[in-house]
């Protein structure tokens, strides 16, 4: 009698090189008792093996795969079935492509098994991190897999998560990954893994992925069978889950939006009908005029009354841009025409700048307030708002192509140069963009909030002489 200890790793290499010595002196299925795994690691034979070359042997590659996976089946009876499986192979050839026949019949499930079961490790086994002050971070796992399927899966492991360290125990077999190099360790107890934040973020997952209407406990069961369950955080939730579900299931209902009634479908097609509609494609200034007052890129367009887009001759050689329309802006739709206005205009007028031949515009094209009592108080717009209205004013340099756009205060400069840096150390300068060459100046409303009339008036001045620079600069 032959007695053959598998070792628990390399279990197919070993079966393969015993089977091969064993068939090829045609030692009988009966005279060969196989063991798998605990004491010895390697091979350790009652009789020895045959040493003799012997007969010479072949397989098809098909059944090295079937034995690949049926070796690591947890049966013990597996190791004799693919050798009584070798031997009638030499014997038929067409073995194989027998589905009827009870022995590869039997290897097949005990295959299917083992393939199912190296799936489920893949998607069931839940690391834990623990503690460490290295650079890699590690990971430990309990698993319970029901073959002998570690060494097998560890290479999925080692893709998967190579960047970190990590440990998978199972009774039988640990798969320890470290600094990237993969060892076996024999198995052991379930260990004691620490609590991990990420688990209640997972198990949260979980729960709000539930659908308590969707519920098929078959198909659940054979998706995630109970004997995985244990290890696995987010199961202690299930019979909850499913104890809840019916309720739950009322509760949506109840919550659930009512039907429209008929009506509501009247309705909507009118005030359909009655929407102003965008261009479908903008291809003028006043295609974008009329998108503008559809603009709804953020939520400034809630309050105020109307988009204020710039107005001027669509061949104007100087574009002035400000922060965005004022409180009169918004009731009359057109920029520049309060307080502010008045200021730029006096400017403009000093510096011999017709405003009928300019193109005049804002940043942001819908007016932000806050209101207090009757009066709608300035707030000036975010850095998120003027990127979103960035939009409209590109299109107004496009159609436009002014030789020049000059931006007055902060906001408009951020929104022409895309750069924040101090207006105190930018008034009076030109600075190049890739959209053409920005002068950059005081706001009016900036000088009719100076407190200080000497100040005021010096900014007063220095507008006038930044306009007069654009006029040369235009002319030129
Ligand atoms: N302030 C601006 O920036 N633009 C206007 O149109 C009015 C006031």
């Amino acid at each position: 009698m032959h007695r053959v200890r598998l070792p628990e790793t390399g279990t197919m290499d070993a079966w393969r090189e015993a089977a091969r010595a064993l068939a090829a002196h045609d030692v009988p299925a009966q005279e060969v008792e196989w063991s798998v795994g605990a004491a010895a690691e390697g091979l350790f034979a009652a009789d020895p093996l045959p040493q003799a070359p012997g007969r010479a042997l072949s397989v098809p590659t098909a059944f090295l795969d079937l034995a690949g996976r049926a070796i690591l089946h947890c049966d013990p009876a597996a190791p004799a079935l693919l050798y009584q499986a070798l031997l009638r192979l030499q014997a038929e050839r067409a073995f194989l492509s027998d589905a009827a026949d009870p022995l590869l019949r039997r290897l097949q499930s005990l295959e299917k098994s083992v393939h199912r079961d190296i799936h489920k490790m893949r998607a069931f086994v839940r690391f834990r991190e623990l503690p460490g002050e290295g650079l890699r971070r590690r990971f430990a796992a309990w698993f319970e897999p029901e073959h002998r399927i570690v060494e097998a899966n560890a290479g999925f492991f080692c893709r998967r998560f190579a960047d970190m360290d990590w440990a998978i125990h199972t009774p039988r077999l640990s798969a320890i990954w470290q600094d990237g190099a993969l060892t076996f360790a024999p198995g052991a107890p379930r260990p004691d893994l620490p609590d991990d934040a990420a688990e209640a973020l997972w198990a949260t997952y979980f729960a709000n992925i539930f659908n308590p209407a969707r519920i098929k406990l078959d198909s659940m069961r054979q998706h995630m069978p109970r004997k995985y369950w244990k290890n696995m955080p987010e199961t202690g939730q299930i019979p909850a889950m499913l104890a809840d579900a019916e309720a739950r299931v009322e509760r949506m209902r109840a919550a659930a939006a009512t039907e429209a009634p008929m009506r509501a479908a009247a309705i909507t097609d009118r005030y359909r009908a009655a929407m102003p509609q965008a261009p479908a494609v903008i291809g003028s200034l006043e295609d974008a005029r009329a998108a503008c007052q559809l603009c709804t890129r953020c939520d400034l367009c809630q309050n105020a009354t109307q988009a204020v887009f710039g107005e001027g001759p669509p061949d104007a050689r100087l574009m002035i841009v400000g922060e965005q329309p004022g409180d009169q802006e918004d009731l009359a739709g057109r920029p520049f025409v309060g307080p502010a206005g008045q200021v730029l205009n006096d400017a403009m007028e000093e510096a011999g700048i017709a405003r009928e031949r300019t193109w005049l515009t804002n940043a942001v094209k819908h007016f932000k307030f806050t209101p207090r009592g009757k009066r709608r108080l300035h707030q000036s717009p975010d850095a998120g708002e003027v990127q979103a209205c960035q939009w409209w004013l590109g299109l107004e340099r496009r159609f436009v192509q002014p030789q020049l756009s000059m931006a007055l205060g902060g906001t408009a400069a951020l929104a022409l140069t895309g750069r924040k840096d101090a207006m105190t150390r930018r008034r009076g300068r030109v600075e190049e963009t890739p959209e053409g060459p920005v002068l950059i100046s005081w706001h009016p409303s900036y000088i009719l909030r100076l407190p200080d009339h000497g100040r005021a008036a010096a900014a007063r001045q220095e507008l006038t002489e930044d306009l007069r620079l654009a006029r040369k600069i235009i002319a030129a």
